[in-house]
């Protein structure tokens, strides 16, 4: 089966480089290529009843609306297309045209984008909005365009909470020889070392296979994916910790944004704006409607941490910060802290 769904997918793929002839990936600024109608590919890894998945769908309906049908944006959810690990090369290939990863994965591109999985950095919901939304965030939004991705947005999603199937996870000495799944190396590794436990990362389509044959223990996530996943069918205990962030750069190819033309690039803009209005907006809901998806199945056991409970973990993770505010960059690091 899952030969026969790599057989697809290198069809699928082979099918849309042979498209893009001639449509978003081949369009220039003459006169003649201005009419031609552009295509633009959006491919994501969650599901479409996510605050990523509405927002994509939201941007494809504004962008047909304004364009006129001139522009038409194909939306492919669920790693349909592309998985985690293939997005950010189809993006570079201008195979895709926008990918929304969540931050972390960036980090082989540029490592301040381990920022987000800083333990315990961010204050609030509105802290991380604001950081990324000032100069900082756009600073580094914007860092990967000299390797030919041109960050256009903070999509959020929200804080990320443990869960696993062994037992509760209330202390930091509970982690002790369990192993989780993590969306990137780096600084997620050096977390769960730090707590005693193991890692691996694994790609998001990847994990809730993982987590039922018992690859991994737990995996950390917004409450959002751990219920359009399923994880409360594979996974026992749910931690409420909000010790990181998952939330995403809205990414497109400079090549295919150089060949839009200056009405189509405004049609993009003010499409992309309103979809991360409706982004923010949604995000907590979606979170919250999970968080009781999960607590109404029966199937979690849920624990959240005291204030007395957070001060233990922030303790055993303070080392992270020494380690990695060379790797991530001081300036990076005090502005999160200072948002509110
Ligand atoms: C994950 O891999 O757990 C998430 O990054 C998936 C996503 O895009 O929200």
């Amino acid at each position: 089966m899952r030969k026969f769904k790599t057989i697809i997918s290198v069809l699928v793929a082979a099918v849309l480089a042979l498209s893009l002839v001639g449509c978003g990936g081949g369009s220039s600024n003459d006169g003649e290529k201005k009419a031609e109608k552009v295509v633009i590919k959006f491919s994501h890894v969650v599901a479409e009843t996510t605050p990523k998945g509405q927002a994509a769908l939201k941007f494809k309906e504004l962008v047909e609306q304004k364009s006129g049908g001139q522009m038409e944006v194909q939306v492919f959810p669920s790693s349909q297309l592309v998985g985690d690990k293939e997005e950010l090369e189809a993006l570079l290939a201008n195979n895709i045209q926008i990918i929304a990863p969540s931050v972390t994965k960036l980090v082989g591109f540029e490592p301040s984008f381990q920022l987000v999985d800083m333990p315990f950095l961010f204050a609030s919901d509105e802290a991380a909005m604001n950081f990324y939304n000032g100069p900082m965030g756009q600073k580094l939004m914007h860092s990967l365009e000299p390797k030919g991705m041109l960050g256009i947005a903070w999509w959020p999603n929200g804080a990320k909470h443990f869960t696993n199937n062994k037992r509760p996870l209330k202390t930091p000495e509970d982690f002790k020889g369990l192993k989780f799944r993590t969306q990137s190396g780096g600084l997620l590794d050096a977390q769960f070392k730090a707590l005693g436990a193991g890692s691996q990362t694994l790609a998001f389509a990847e994990v809730y296979q993982a987590l039922q044959n018992g690859t991994v223990d737990g995996q950390e996530n917004t409450f959002n994916n751990t219920d359009t996943q399923k994880y409360q069918e594979v996974q026992k205990y749910l931690t409420v910790s909000g010790h990181g962030r998952l939330d995403y750069v809205v990414l497109t190819n400079t090549k295919f944004w150089n060949s839009l033309t200056p009405e189509q690039q405004n049609i993009f803009n003010e499409s992309m704006q309103e979809a991360t209005e409706f982004a923010t907006k949604l995000a907590n809901e979606l979170n919250d409607k999970s968080r009781e998806n999960i607590e109404a199945s029966g199937k979690v056991e849920f624990y959240e941490l005291t204030e007395a409970d957070r001060e233990k973990f922030i303790k055993v993770l303070e080392p992270l910060y020494a380690e990695y505010e060379g790797k991530i960059g001081k300036e990076y690091i005090d502005a999160a802290k200072a948002s509110k």
